[in-house]
Protein backbone atom coordinates (compact mmCIF):
# COMPACT_ATOMS: atom_id res chain seq x y z
CA UNK A 1 0.00 0.00 0.00
CA UNK A 2 2.88 2.44 -0.69
CA UNK A 3 0.11 4.04 -3.43
CA UNK A 4 -1.29 5.83 -0.47
CA UNK A 5 2.01 7.51 0.42
CA UNK A 6 2.80 8.32 -3.16
CA UNK A 7 -0.83 9.61 -3.80
CA UNK A 8 -1.12 11.85 -0.66
CA UNK A 9 0.92 14.46 -2.10
CA UNK A 10 -0.59 14.51 -5.45
CA UNK A 11 -4.27 15.07 -3.32
CA UNK A 12 -3.09 17.87 -1.80
CA UNK A 13 -4.23 19.55 -5.38
CA UNK A 14 -7.84 17.62 -5.42
CA UNK A 15 -10.33 19.79 -3.48
CA UNK A 16 -11.20 17.08 -0.47
CA UNK A 17 -14.05 18.58 1.15
CA UNK A 18 -14.70 15.67 3.43
CA UNK A 19 -14.21 16.43 6.88
CA UNK A 20 -13.83 13.85 9.25
CA UNK A 21 -17.14 13.69 11.76
CA UNK A 22 -16.77 13.81 15.38
CA UNK A 23 -18.69 14.14 17.96
CA UNK A 24 -16.77 14.10 21.14
CA UNK A 25 -20.26 13.42 23.50
CA UNK A 26 -21.31 10.79 20.81
CA UNK A 27 -19.27 7.50 21.24
CA UNK A 28 -20.32 5.97 17.84
CA UNK A 29 -18.34 8.87 16.08
CA UNK A 30 -15.47 8.47 18.27
CA UNK A 31 -15.17 4.87 17.07
CA UNK A 32 -16.02 5.29 13.73
CA UNK A 33 -13.11 8.05 13.32
CA UNK A 34 -10.48 5.62 14.92
CA UNK A 35 -11.83 3.18 12.88
CA UNK A 36 -11.01 5.22 9.82
CA UNK A 37 -7.80 6.73 10.60
CA UNK A 38 -6.58 3.46 12.02
CA UNK A 39 -6.77 2.06 8.73
CA UNK A 40 -4.47 4.78 7.64
CA UNK A 41 -1.99 3.30 10.14
CA UNK A 42 -2.24 -0.06 8.71
CA UNK A 43 -1.46 1.45 5.38
CA UNK A 44 2.62 1.62 6.75
CA UNK A 45 2.77 -1.71 8.62
CA UNK A 46 5.36 -4.15 6.56
CA UNK A 47 4.24 -6.82 8.17
CA UNK A 48 1.85 -7.14 5.51
CA UNK A 49 3.91 -6.68 2.60
CA UNK A 50 5.60 -9.25 0.40
CA UNK A 51 8.86 -9.84 2.27
CA UNK A 52 7.99 -7.32 4.97
CA UNK A 53 9.21 -8.10 8.95
CA UNK A 54 6.53 -8.63 11.04
CA UNK A 55 5.99 -5.72 13.66
CA UNK A 56 7.89 -3.16 11.51
CA UNK A 57 6.47 0.02 9.63
CA UNK A 58 7.95 0.81 6.33
CA UNK A 59 11.01 3.28 5.89
CA UNK A 60 11.08 5.53 7.53
CA UNK A 61 9.91 4.73 10.06
CA UNK A 62 11.89 3.36 12.70
CA UNK A 63 11.86 0.14 15.25
CA UNK A 64 11.39 2.26 18.17
CA UNK A 65 8.32 4.36 16.83
CA UNK A 66 6.41 0.61 15.66
CA UNK A 67 6.97 -0.08 19.79
CA UNK A 68 4.75 3.76 20.10
CA UNK A 69 2.21 2.37 17.39
CA UNK A 70 1.54 -0.87 18.91
CA UNK A 71 1.00 0.81 22.04
CA UNK A 72 -1.57 3.01 20.68
CA UNK A 73 -3.88 -0.10 18.66
CA UNK A 74 -3.26 -1.76 22.06
CA UNK A 75 -5.21 1.00 23.47
CA UNK A 76 -8.16 1.13 20.37
CA UNK A 77 -8.81 -2.17 20.47
CA UNK A 78 -9.51 -1.52 24.46
CA UNK A 79 -11.70 1.99 24.04
CA UNK A 80 -13.08 0.77 20.74
CA UNK A 81 -13.79 -3.12 21.99
CA UNK A 82 -13.06 -4.00 18.85
CA UNK A 83 -11.09 -7.26 18.41
CA UNK A 84 -10.21 -7.28 15.11
CA UNK A 85 -6.64 -6.19 15.54
CA UNK A 86 -5.53 -8.95 18.71
CA UNK A 87 -4.05 -11.14 16.89
CA UNK A 88 -2.24 -8.63 14.43
CA UNK A 89 -0.95 -6.52 17.57
CA UNK A 90 0.38 -9.57 19.74
CA UNK A 91 2.38 -11.20 16.74
CA UNK A 92 3.81 -8.09 16.51
CA UNK A 93 4.79 -7.59 20.20
CA UNK A 94 6.05 -11.39 20.29
CA UNK A 95 7.90 -11.60 17.13
CA UNK A 96 10.05 -8.64 18.07
CA UNK A 97 11.07 -9.58 22.08
CA UNK A 98 13.92 -10.23 20.51
CA UNK A 99 16.02 -13.61 21.67
CA UNK A 100 16.48 -13.07 25.53
CA UNK A 101 13.44 -11.69 25.72
CA UNK A 102 14.11 -7.93 26.30
CA UNK A 103 13.33 -6.45 23.62
CA UNK A 104 16.38 -5.77 21.98
CA UNK A 105 16.60 -7.74 19.15
CA UNK A 106 19.72 -8.82 17.27
CA UNK A 107 18.79 -6.63 14.00
CA UNK A 108 18.29 -3.63 16.62
CA UNK A 109 21.08 -4.47 18.87
CA UNK A 110 24.32 -2.36 17.10
CA UNK A 111 21.66 1.39 17.10
CA UNK A 112 19.19 0.82 19.84
CA UNK A 113 18.72 3.46 22.35
CA UNK A 114 17.31 3.14 26.21
CA UNK A 115 14.49 4.89 24.76
CA UNK A 116 13.51 2.85 21.61
CA UNK A 117 13.72 -0.28 24.22
CA UNK A 118 12.09 2.00 26.40
CA UNK A 119 8.74 2.34 23.76
CA UNK A 120 7.95 -1.57 23.55
CA UNK A 121 8.28 -1.43 27.21
CA UNK A 122 5.48 0.53 27.53
CA UNK A 123 3.91 -1.45 24.64
CA UNK A 124 3.61 -4.37 26.71
CA UNK A 125 3.02 -2.57 30.50
CA UNK A 126 -0.33 -1.03 28.57
CA UNK A 127 -0.82 -4.72 27.36
CA UNK A 128 -0.66 -6.09 31.00
CA UNK A 129 -2.99 -3.48 32.17
CA UNK A 130 -5.59 -3.88 29.74
CA UNK A 131 -5.61 -7.61 30.01
CA UNK A 132 -4.64 -8.14 26.52
CA UNK A 133 -4.64 -11.74 25.15
CA UNK A 134 -1.93 -13.27 26.89
CA UNK A 135 1.30 -15.72 25.16
CA UNK A 136 1.07 -18.92 25.61
CA UNK A 137 4.53 -19.14 26.66
CA UNK A 138 5.07 -17.37 30.29
CA UNK A 139 8.50 -16.28 29.20
CA UNK A 140 7.21 -13.36 26.71
CA UNK A 141 3.82 -12.90 29.30
CA UNK A 142 3.10 -9.20 28.91
CA UNK A 143 4.57 -8.32 32.47
CA UNK A 144 7.78 -10.17 32.13
CA UNK A 145 9.07 -8.80 29.24
CA UNK A 146 8.22 -5.48 30.80
CA UNK A 147 10.29 -6.36 33.58
CA UNK A 148 12.84 -7.63 31.75
CA UNK A 149 13.05 -4.17 29.73
CA UNK A 150 12.91 -2.62 33.33
CA UNK A 151 15.83 -4.90 34.77
CA UNK A 152 17.95 -4.20 31.51
CA UNK A 153 17.89 -0.28 31.91
CA UNK A 154 18.40 -0.22 35.52
CA UNK A 155 21.11 -2.35 34.84
CA UNK A 156 22.70 0.26 32.92
CA UNK A 157 22.68 3.00 35.23
CA UNK A 158 25.34 4.92 35.08
CA UNK A 159 27.05 6.07 38.55
CA UNK A 160 30.36 6.80 36.67
CA UNK A 161 29.06 9.86 34.95
CA UNK A 162 27.22 13.03 36.05
CA UNK A 163 26.22 10.80 39.83
CA UNK A 164 23.86 8.58 37.45
CA UNK A 165 21.59 8.44 34.72
CA UNK A 166 21.04 6.27 31.85
CA UNK A 167 22.63 7.18 28.73
CA UNK A 168 20.89 7.81 25.32
CA UNK A 169 22.47 4.88 23.84
CA UNK A 170 22.68 1.39 24.93
CA UNK A 171 26.35 1.10 23.09
CA UNK A 172 29.15 3.06 23.06
CA UNK A 173 29.54 2.97 19.77
CA UNK A 174 26.81 4.71 18.95
CA UNK A 175 26.79 9.09 18.29
CA UNK A 176 24.41 9.86 21.09
CA UNK A 177 26.60 7.68 24.22
CA UNK A 178 28.16 10.73 25.59
CA UNK A 179 24.58 12.04 26.22
CA UNK A 180 22.22 11.51 29.10
CA UNK A 181 18.59 12.21 27.97
CA UNK A 182 14.87 12.40 29.92
CA UNK A 183 13.04 10.38 27.94
CA UNK A 184 15.40 7.44 27.99
CA UNK A 185 15.18 8.17 32.03
CA UNK A 186 11.72 9.14 31.95
CA UNK A 187 11.21 5.27 30.23
CA UNK A 188 12.83 4.08 33.30
CA UNK A 189 10.86 6.25 35.64
CA UNK A 190 7.57 5.43 33.84
CA UNK A 191 7.99 1.76 33.57
CA UNK A 192 8.96 2.09 37.21
CA UNK A 193 5.99 3.52 38.39
CA UNK A 194 3.66 1.25 36.32
CA UNK A 195 5.34 -1.80 37.74
CA UNK A 196 4.99 -0.22 41.04
CA UNK A 197 1.23 0.14 40.90
CA UNK A 198 0.64 -3.54 39.06
CA UNK A 199 2.73 -6.03 41.26
CA UNK A 200 2.72 -3.50 44.31
CA UNK A 201 6.11 -3.95 45.01
CA UNK A 202 8.33 -1.13 46.64
CA UNK A 203 11.34 -1.69 44.85
CA UNK A 204 9.45 -0.10 41.71
CA UNK A 205 9.03 2.98 43.55
CA UNK A 206 12.29 3.56 44.84
CA UNK A 207 13.77 3.20 41.72
CA UNK A 208 11.51 5.79 40.23
CA UNK A 209 12.69 8.02 43.19
CA UNK A 210 16.03 7.31 42.19
CA UNK A 211 15.33 8.73 38.59
CA UNK A 212 13.60 11.77 39.61
CA UNK A 213 15.98 12.94 42.04
CA UNK A 214 18.66 12.20 39.99
CA UNK A 215 16.85 14.10 36.89
CA UNK A 216 15.86 17.06 39.36
CA UNK A 217 19.20 17.25 40.53
CA UNK A 218 21.08 17.59 37.56
CA UNK A 219 18.39 19.97 36.33
CA UNK A 220 16.97 17.67 33.43
CA UNK A 221 13.63 18.62 35.93
CA UNK A 222 13.57 22.80 36.09
CA UNK A 223 11.18 24.44 38.20
CA UNK A 224 9.80 28.20 37.05
CA UNK A 225 8.16 30.19 39.76
CA UNK A 226 5.69 31.86 38.30
CA UNK A 227 2.40 34.21 39.77
CA UNK A 228 3.65 32.08 42.92
CA UNK A 229 2.38 28.83 41.12
CA UNK A 230 5.08 25.87 40.26
CA UNK A 231 5.57 24.86 36.74
CA UNK A 232 7.60 21.65 36.34
CA UNK A 233 9.31 21.64 32.96
CA UNK A 234 11.32 18.62 31.61
CA UNK A 235 14.36 19.45 28.90
CA UNK A 236 15.84 16.84 26.35
CA UNK A 237 19.29 16.01 28.05
CA UNK A 238 22.73 17.02 28.65
CA UNK A 239 26.29 15.87 27.73
CA UNK A 240 28.73 14.26 29.97
CA UNK A 241 31.13 15.96 28.86
CA UNK A 242 31.72 19.78 30.51
CA UNK A 243 30.71 18.37 33.83
CA UNK A 244 26.88 17.67 32.92
CA UNK A 245 26.52 21.41 32.86
CA UNK A 246 25.22 21.54 29.29
CA UNK A 247 22.00 21.28 29.07
CA UNK A 248 19.84 21.15 25.73
CA UNK A 249 16.43 22.69 26.79
CA UNK A 250 14.58 22.09 24.04
CA UNK A 251 10.94 20.64 25.71
CA UNK A 252 8.83 17.72 24.07
CA UNK A 253 5.26 16.32 24.55
CA UNK A 254 5.91 12.94 25.32
CA UNK A 255 9.07 13.80 27.76
CA UNK A 256 6.23 16.05 29.46
CA UNK A 257 3.88 13.19 29.29
CA UNK A 258 6.30 10.44 31.08
CA UNK A 259 7.27 12.33 33.91
CA UNK A 260 3.26 13.71 34.36
CA UNK A 261 1.69 10.02 34.24
CA UNK A 262 4.69 8.70 36.07
CA UNK A 263 3.71 10.99 38.70
CA UNK A 264 0.22 10.53 38.58
CA UNK A 265 0.86 6.69 38.88
CA UNK A 266 2.46 6.80 41.71
CA UNK A 267 0.47 9.24 43.75
CA UNK A 268 -2.59 6.68 42.83
CA UNK A 269 -0.01 4.01 44.02
CA UNK A 270 1.22 5.30 47.04
CA UNK A 271 -0.85 8.37 47.85
CA UNK A 272 1.84 10.20 48.44
CA UNK A 273 1.26 13.94 48.75
CA UNK A 274 4.77 15.19 47.02
CA UNK A 275 3.43 12.89 43.96
CA UNK A 276 0.14 14.86 43.62
CA UNK A 277 2.44 18.10 43.32
CA UNK A 278 4.22 16.68 41.19
CA UNK A 279 1.57 15.66 38.71
CA UNK A 280 -0.43 18.88 39.06
CA UNK A 281 2.85 21.05 38.94
CA UNK A 282 3.42 19.06 35.57
CA UNK A 283 0.51 19.33 34.50
CA UNK A 284 0.32 23.46 34.82
CA UNK A 285 3.52 23.54 32.73
CA UNK A 286 1.94 21.16 30.18
CA UNK A 287 -0.10 24.19 28.93
CA UNK A 288 2.81 25.23 26.97
CA UNK A 289 1.96 22.50 24.33
CA UNK A 290 -1.54 24.49 23.53
CA UNK A 291 -1.74 26.44 21.05
CA UNK A 292 -3.52 28.80 23.45
CA UNK A 293 -4.28 28.74 27.22
CA UNK A 294 -7.14 25.46 26.99
CA UNK A 295 -6.79 25.09 23.24
CA UNK A 296 -5.04 22.87 20.70
CA UNK A 297 -2.18 20.69 21.28
CA UNK A 298 0.81 21.00 19.15
CA UNK A 299 4.55 20.00 19.20
CA UNK A 300 5.74 23.67 20.46
CA UNK A 301 9.50 23.10 19.92
CA UNK A 302 9.20 22.61 16.24
CA UNK A 303 5.69 22.96 14.47
CA UNK A 304 5.88 26.42 14.39
CA UNK A 305 9.07 26.17 12.27
CA UNK A 306 7.54 23.20 10.33
CA UNK A 307 10.87 21.40 11.06
CA UNK A 308 9.76 17.97 13.22
CA UNK A 309 11.02 15.07 11.57
CA UNK A 310 9.56 11.99 12.07
CA UNK A 311 9.89 11.01 15.43
CA UNK A 312 9.00 13.96 16.53
CA UNK A 313 5.77 14.05 14.40
CA UNK A 314 4.41 11.16 16.98
CA UNK A 315 5.23 12.46 20.04
CA UNK A 316 2.03 14.18 20.20
CA UNK A 317 0.05 10.05 20.16
CA UNK A 318 2.26 9.17 23.40
CA UNK A 319 1.50 12.33 25.12
CA UNK A 320 -2.21 12.34 24.25
CA UNK A 321 -2.09 8.48 26.07
CA UNK A 322 -0.05 9.91 28.97
CA UNK A 323 -2.47 12.81 29.58
CA UNK A 324 -5.75 10.19 29.93
CA UNK A 325 -3.96 8.11 32.08
CA UNK A 326 -3.25 11.36 34.14
CA UNK A 327 -6.76 11.81 34.05
CA UNK A 328 -7.80 7.93 35.48
CA UNK A 329 -4.86 8.41 37.84
CA UNK A 330 -5.87 11.45 40.07
CA UNK A 331 -9.12 12.40 39.08
CA UNK A 332 -9.02 15.39 39.94
CA UNK A 333 -7.15 16.35 36.87
CA UNK A 334 -9.67 14.59 34.47
CA UNK A 335 -11.73 18.04 33.76
CA UNK A 336 -8.80 20.15 32.94
CA UNK A 337 -7.18 17.28 30.80
CA UNK A 338 -10.77 16.53 29.42
CA UNK A 339 -11.10 19.80 27.97
CA UNK A 340 -7.83 19.63 26.20
CA UNK A 341 -8.12 16.60 24.48
CA UNK A 342 -11.82 18.33 23.47
CA UNK A 343 -10.52 20.72 21.84
CA UNK A 344 -7.79 19.13 20.59
CA UNK A 345 -9.66 16.31 19.00
CA UNK A 346 -11.95 18.60 17.28
CA UNK A 347 -9.51 20.25 16.24
CA UNK A 348 -7.86 17.22 14.71
CA UNK A 349 -11.28 15.73 12.99
CA UNK A 350 -11.99 19.19 11.46
CA UNK A 351 -9.09 20.80 10.62
CA UNK A 352 -6.56 18.22 10.00
CA UNK A 353 -7.52 14.89 9.22
CA UNK A 354 -8.86 15.65 5.80
CA UNK A 355 -6.65 14.98 3.70
CA UNK A 356 -5.18 12.36 1.24
CA UNK A 357 -7.32 10.69 -1.79
CA UNK A 358 -9.05 8.99 1.28
CA UNK A 359 -10.29 12.20 2.44
CA UNK A 360 -9.13 11.52 5.97
CA UNK A 361 -5.74 11.28 5.91
CA UNK A 362 -4.35 13.35 9.04
CA UNK A 363 -2.03 16.30 9.61
CA UNK A 364 0.57 17.85 11.54
CA UNK A 365 -0.93 20.99 12.58
CA UNK A 366 -4.31 20.84 13.98
CA UNK A 367 -5.06 24.56 14.73
CA UNK A 368 -5.50 25.88 11.14
CA UNK A 369 -9.39 26.23 10.30
CA UNK A 370 -7.84 26.52 6.75
CA UNK A 371 -7.13 22.55 6.90
CA UNK A 372 -5.26 19.97 6.36
CA UNK A 373 -1.49 20.85 6.02
CA UNK A 374 -0.50 18.85 3.39
CA UNK A 375 1.87 16.41 6.00
CA UNK A 376 0.90 12.96 6.30
CA UNK A 377 2.96 9.83 7.88
CA UNK A 378 2.55 7.56 10.31
CA UNK A 379 3.16 9.62 13.48
CA UNK A 380 0.70 11.94 12.20
CA UNK A 381 -1.92 9.32 11.93
CA UNK A 382 -1.39 7.81 15.77
CA UNK A 383 -1.57 11.38 17.20
CA UNK A 384 -4.62 11.62 15.96
CA UNK A 385 -5.87 8.22 17.24
CA UNK A 386 -4.55 8.64 20.32
CA UNK A 387 -5.96 12.26 20.86
CA UNK A 388 -9.94 10.95 20.11
CA UNK A 389 -9.57 7.44 21.63
CA UNK A 390 -8.57 8.88 24.73
CA UNK A 391 -12.00 10.73 24.85
CA UNK A 392 -13.42 7.16 26.53
CA UNK A 393 -10.51 7.11 28.88
CA UNK A 394 -13.25 6.79 31.48
CA UNK A 395 -16.16 4.80 29.55
CA UNK A 396 -13.95 1.56 30.70
CA UNK A 397 -12.29 0.12 33.63
CA UNK A 398 -8.80 1.51 34.97
CA UNK A 399 -5.60 -0.08 33.92
CA UNK A 400 -5.61 -3.12 35.65
CA UNK A 401 -3.07 -4.41 38.59
CA UNK A 402 -2.41 -8.17 39.68
CA UNK A 403 -4.81 -7.56 42.21
CA UNK A 404 -7.70 -6.35 40.53
CA UNK A 405 -7.63 -9.21 37.35
CA UNK A 406 -4.90 -8.23 35.33
CA UNK A 407 -4.11 -11.74 34.66
CA UNK A 408 -0.11 -11.27 32.72
CA UNK A 409 2.03 -13.36 34.75
CA UNK A 410 5.39 -11.65 35.86
CA UNK A 411 8.67 -12.06 36.70
CA UNK A 412 11.12 -9.89 38.89
CA UNK A 413 14.48 -11.31 37.97
CA UNK A 414 13.36 -11.32 33.88
CA UNK A 415 16.43 -10.12 31.79
CA UNK A 416 18.45 -10.46 34.48
CA UNK A 417 19.82 -13.29 32.92
CA UNK A 418 20.71 -11.74 29.88
CA UNK A 419 22.64 -8.49 31.16
CA UNK A 420 25.82 -9.65 29.76
CA UNK A 421 25.10 -11.13 26.06
CA UNK A 422 26.05 -7.71 24.34
CA UNK A 423 26.05 -8.02 20.22
CA UNK A 424 29.82 -6.34 19.14
CA UNK A 425 29.51 -4.02 16.25
CA UNK A 426 30.18 -5.58 13.12
CA UNK A 427 30.07 -2.89 10.34
CA UNK A 428 30.21 0.22 12.51
CA UNK A 429 31.20 2.37 9.41
CA UNK A 430 27.54 1.81 8.11
CA UNK A 431 25.87 1.77 11.56
CA UNK A 432 22.59 3.90 11.10
CA UNK A 433 22.80 6.92 12.73
CA UNK A 434 19.51 7.85 12.34
CA UNK A 435 18.04 6.12 15.96
CA UNK A 436 15.40 7.52 17.46
CA UNK A 437 14.76 11.20 17.77
CA UNK A 438 18.57 12.12 16.70
CA UNK A 439 19.01 15.23 18.28
CA UNK A 440 20.89 17.17 15.75
CA UNK A 441 18.38 17.05 13.64
CA UNK A 442 16.53 19.71 15.85
CA UNK A 443 16.49 22.90 14.57
CA UNK A 444 17.32 26.19 16.53
CA UNK A 445 13.97 27.49 17.77
CA UNK A 446 12.43 29.83 20.71
CA UNK A 447 12.90 27.64 23.33
CA UNK A 448 9.47 27.19 25.67
CA UNK A 449 11.58 27.52 29.05
CA UNK A 450 11.16 30.83 29.53
CA UNK A 451 7.98 32.00 31.95
CA UNK A 452 7.51 34.57 29.39
CA UNK A 453 4.98 31.47 28.25
CA UNK A 454 3.35 31.44 31.37
CA UNK A 455 2.41 35.02 31.67
CA UNK A 456 -1.90 34.79 31.59
C1 LIG B 1 -24.28 9.39 17.24
O1 LIG B 1 -23.68 9.34 15.96
C2 LIG B 1 -24.27 8.36 15.12
C3 LIG B 1 -23.41 8.27 13.85
O2 LIG B 1 -23.20 9.53 13.30
C4 LIG B 1 -25.72 8.74 14.86
O3 LIG B 1 -26.31 7.78 14.00
C5 LIG B 1 -26.45 8.81 16.18
O4 LIG B 1 -27.76 9.25 15.97
C6 LIG B 1 -25.72 9.73 17.14
N1 LIG B 1 -26.35 9.61 18.45
C7 LIG B 1 -26.78 10.67 19.12
C8 LIG B 1 -27.37 10.40 20.45
O5 LIG B 1 -26.68 11.80 18.67
C1 LIG C 1 -13.07 -3.23 14.10
O1 LIG C 1 -11.72 -2.90 13.76
C2 LIG C 1 -11.40 -3.10 12.40
C3 LIG C 1 -9.92 -2.78 12.23
O2 LIG C 1 -9.64 -1.45 12.57
C4 LIG C 1 -12.29 -2.25 11.52
O3 LIG C 1 -12.00 -2.49 10.17
C5 LIG C 1 -13.75 -2.58 11.80
O4 LIG C 1 -14.57 -1.68 11.09
C6 LIG C 1 -14.05 -2.42 13.28
N1 LIG C 1 -15.41 -2.86 13.55
C7 LIG C 1 -16.34 -2.08 14.08
C8 LIG C 1 -17.66 -2.72 14.32
O5 LIG C 1 -16.14 -0.91 14.38
C1 LIG D 1 15.60 -9.24 11.03
O1 LIG D 1 15.91 -8.87 9.69
C2 LIG D 1 15.71 -9.91 8.72
C3 LIG D 1 16.18 -9.37 7.39
O2 LIG D 1 15.46 -8.22 7.04
C4 LIG D 1 14.24 -10.33 8.70
O3 LIG D 1 14.07 -11.39 7.80
C5 LIG D 1 13.82 -10.75 10.09
O4 LIG D 1 12.43 -11.02 10.09
C6 LIG D 1 14.12 -9.65 11.11
N1 LIG D 1 13.79 -10.07 12.44
C7 LIG D 1 13.19 -9.25 13.30
C8 LIG D 1 12.91 -9.81 14.65
O5 LIG D 1 12.90 -8.11 13.03
C1 LIG E 1 -2.47 24.64 38.38
O1 LIG E 1 -3.36 25.43 37.65
C2 LIG E 1 -4.64 25.51 38.20
C3 LIG E 1 -5.53 26.24 37.24
O2 LIG E 1 -4.82 27.20 36.55
C4 LIG E 1 -4.57 26.18 39.56
O3 LIG E 1 -5.84 26.22 40.15
C5 LIG E 1 -3.62 25.41 40.44
O4 LIG E 1 -3.43 26.10 41.64
C6 LIG E 1 -2.30 25.22 39.77
N1 LIG E 1 -1.53 24.34 40.59
C7 LIG E 1 -0.32 24.60 40.95
C8 LIG E 1 0.31 23.60 41.82
O5 LIG E 1 0.28 25.60 40.58
C1 LIG F 1 31.16 20.19 38.48
O1 LIG F 1 29.86 20.26 39.06
C2 LIG F 1 29.85 19.99 40.45
C3 LIG F 1 28.39 19.93 40.90
O2 LIG F 1 27.61 20.86 40.22
C4 LIG F 1 30.63 21.08 41.16
O3 LIG F 1 30.64 20.83 42.56
C5 LIG F 1 32.07 21.08 40.63
O4 LIG F 1 32.81 22.17 41.21
C6 LIG F 1 32.08 21.24 39.10
N1 LIG F 1 33.42 21.09 38.61
C7 LIG F 1 33.93 21.89 37.69
C8 LIG F 1 35.34 21.59 37.26
O5 LIG F 1 33.30 22.82 37.21
C1 LIG G 1 26.56 21.42 24.37
O1 LIG G 1 25.90 20.30 23.80
C2 LIG G 1 25.57 20.49 22.44
C3 LIG G 1 24.86 19.23 21.96
O2 LIG G 1 23.90 18.85 22.84
C4 LIG G 1 26.83 20.71 21.62
O3 LIG G 1 26.45 20.97 20.28
C5 LIG G 1 27.58 21.89 22.18
O4 LIG G 1 28.80 22.04 21.50
C6 LIG G 1 27.85 21.70 23.65
N1 LIG G 1 28.46 22.91 24.21
C7 LIG G 1 29.59 22.86 24.85
C8 LIG G 1 30.07 24.15 25.40
O5 LIG G 1 30.21 21.82 25.01
C1 LIG H 1 -6.64 5.77 41.52
O1 LIG H 1 -7.31 5.54 40.30
C2 LIG H 1 -8.63 5.04 40.45
C3 LIG H 1 -9.17 4.74 39.07
O2 LIG H 1 -9.40 5.90 38.34
C4 LIG H 1 -9.46 6.06 41.20
O3 LIG H 1 -10.76 5.57 41.41
C5 LIG H 1 -8.81 6.39 42.54
O4 LIG H 1 -9.51 7.42 43.18
C6 LIG H 1 -7.37 6.83 42.31
N1 LIG H 1 -6.69 7.03 43.59
C7 LIG H 1 -6.25 8.21 43.97
C8 LIG H 1 -5.53 8.22 45.27
O5 LIG H 1 -6.39 9.23 43.33
C1 LIG I 1 -2.75 28.10 7.97
O1 LIG I 1 -2.57 27.49 6.70
C2 LIG I 1 -2.39 28.46 5.66
C3 LIG I 1 -2.38 27.70 4.34
O2 LIG I 1 -1.53 26.58 4.41
C4 LIG I 1 -1.10 29.20 5.93
O3 LIG I 1 -0.89 30.17 4.94
C5 LIG I 1 -1.19 29.88 7.30
O4 LIG I 1 0.04 30.48 7.60
C6 LIG I 1 -1.51 28.87 8.35
N1 LIG I 1 -1.72 29.53 9.64
C7 LIG I 1 -1.09 29.16 10.74
C8 LIG I 1 -1.47 29.89 11.99
O5 LIG I 1 -0.24 28.27 10.74
C1 LIG J 1 -8.23 -11.20 32.19
O1 LIG J 1 -8.05 -12.27 31.29
C2 LIG J 1 -8.14 -13.53 31.93
C3 LIG J 1 -7.72 -14.57 30.92
O2 LIG J 1 -8.38 -14.37 29.73
C4 LIG J 1 -9.55 -13.72 32.46
O3 LIG J 1 -9.65 -14.95 33.13
C5 LIG J 1 -9.86 -12.59 33.45
O4 LIG J 1 -11.19 -12.65 33.86
C6 LIG J 1 -9.61 -11.24 32.80
N1 LIG J 1 -9.74 -10.19 33.80
C7 LIG J 1 -10.57 -9.16 33.66
C8 LIG J 1 -10.59 -8.18 34.77
O5 LIG J 1 -11.27 -9.02 32.68
C1 LIG K 1 10.42 -6.62 43.76
O1 LIG K 1 11.13 -6.10 42.64
C2 LIG K 1 12.55 -6.24 42.76
C3 LIG K 1 13.18 -5.50 41.61
O2 LIG K 1 12.90 -6.06 40.38
C4 LIG K 1 12.90 -7.71 42.80
O3 LIG K 1 14.27 -7.86 42.95
C5 LIG K 1 12.17 -8.38 43.96
O4 LIG K 1 12.39 -9.77 43.91
C6 LIG K 1 10.68 -8.12 43.87
N1 LIG K 1 10.02 -8.62 45.07
C7 LIG K 1 9.00 -9.44 45.00
C8 LIG K 1 8.41 -9.87 46.31
O5 LIG K 1 8.53 -9.84 43.94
Amino acid sequence: MRFHLLTASVSLFMACASAMWLDTNNDTTIVEATNLIVDGVLDYYDGKNYGGVVGMFVWPYYWWEAGGVWGSLIDYTYFTQNDTLVPLIKEALLYQTGDDNNYVPLNQSTTEGNDDQGFWGIAVMGAAERNFSNPDDDSKAWLTLAQAVFNTMTARWDSAECNGGLRWQIFQWNSGYDYKNSVSNGCLFHIGARLARFTANDTYVDWAEKVWDWMYDIGLLDVVNSNDKDYWFVYDGLTIDNNCSNITKYQWTYNQGLMLSGCAYLYNYTEDQKWLDRTLNLLNASQVFFMKIGSVMYEAACQPSNNCNNDQRSFKAYFSRFLGMTAVMVPQTYDGIRQWLVDSANAAAKNSCTGGTDGHTCGLNWFNSTGWDGYWGLGEQISALEVIQNLRVRDFPPPLTANTGGSSKGNPAAGYSTLHTITSPLELETKDLAGAGIITAVVGVSLVAAGVWLVI
